[in-house]
């Protein structure tokens, strides 16, 4: 752990590519460590051969290694899938009640795309992992919702990633127009989720979207 603080930190400082020079004094204000501790982790680090560290006089130069640079990328990937795997937590609260009206005028496509009727309405979920329903989207790949024109007026593209919300198939969809901030998840799905589940407002839900 130690170790991954010490290289996230050289690297913040720009030890990437190039070598920068570092002050023990310094590091160890960072990590909140005795210079001690920090001198013996330069050490280890060069051991291991995740960094290069050069001398002269009093001035210490470093620079993280090929081998150092792989093993954050392989961290930040594991984080990545451990942290942004389609899992979305969050509460259960109430819309401005507009939902049943956009459903409806999308329902004949939802059912073409996601082959289901879908219940006139949406379940808002605020969202309490991740920051945002984009972070838990950002590796997935939506059913892309082509938009359409109706009297006049254009109704635009929507994303739709097909849920399981406590064993019950559904969709979170994300309109390109909306008056939602992205904390806020839509689902839809073939019934009234809130009278199935008995859910009310303000109780954790917990969203796994499918992987297709
Ligand atoms: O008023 P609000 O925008 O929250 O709701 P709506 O989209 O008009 O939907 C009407 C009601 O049905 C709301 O209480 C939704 O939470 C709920 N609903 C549900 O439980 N399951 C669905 N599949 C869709 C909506």
């Amino acid at each position: 752990m130690e170790k991954v603080e010490l290289l996230i930190e050289l690297a913040l400082m720009g030890a990437v590519g190039e070598e920068r020079r570092v002050t023990i004094r310094s590091l160890s204000e960072r990590l909140g460590k005795s210079p001690q501790s920090v001198l013996r982790l330069l050490s280890r680090l060069e051991e291991e051969g995740l960094l290069r560290r050069r001398v002269s006089g009093r001035k210490t130069h470093v620079e993280l290694t090929e081998g150092a640079l792989e093993y954050l990328e392989g961290l930040y990937e594991k984080l990545g899938r451990a942290l942004y795997n389609g899992l979305v937590v969050g509460e259960v609260v109430s819309g401005v009640g507009e939902g049943a009206y956009y459903v409806r005028l999308y329902s004949e496509r939802f059912r073409e795309y996601l082959g289901f009727d879908p219940y006139p309405g949406t379940l808002n979920v605020r969202v309490l992992f991740p920051k945002t329903i984009f972070d838990a989207l950002v590796n997935l790949r939506p059913v892309l919702i082509p938009g359409f024109v109706k009297k006049g007026r254009t109704f635009g593209d929507v994303k739709a990633y097909p849920v399981l919300i406590r064993g019950i198939e559904g969709a979170i969809v994300v309109p390109s127009r909306t008056l939602h901030p992205p904390e806020i998840a839509e689902v839809i799905a073939p019934l009234n989720l809130r009278e199935r589940l008995g859910l009310k407002d303000g109780d954790r839900v917990r969203i796994e979207v499918q992987e297709r």
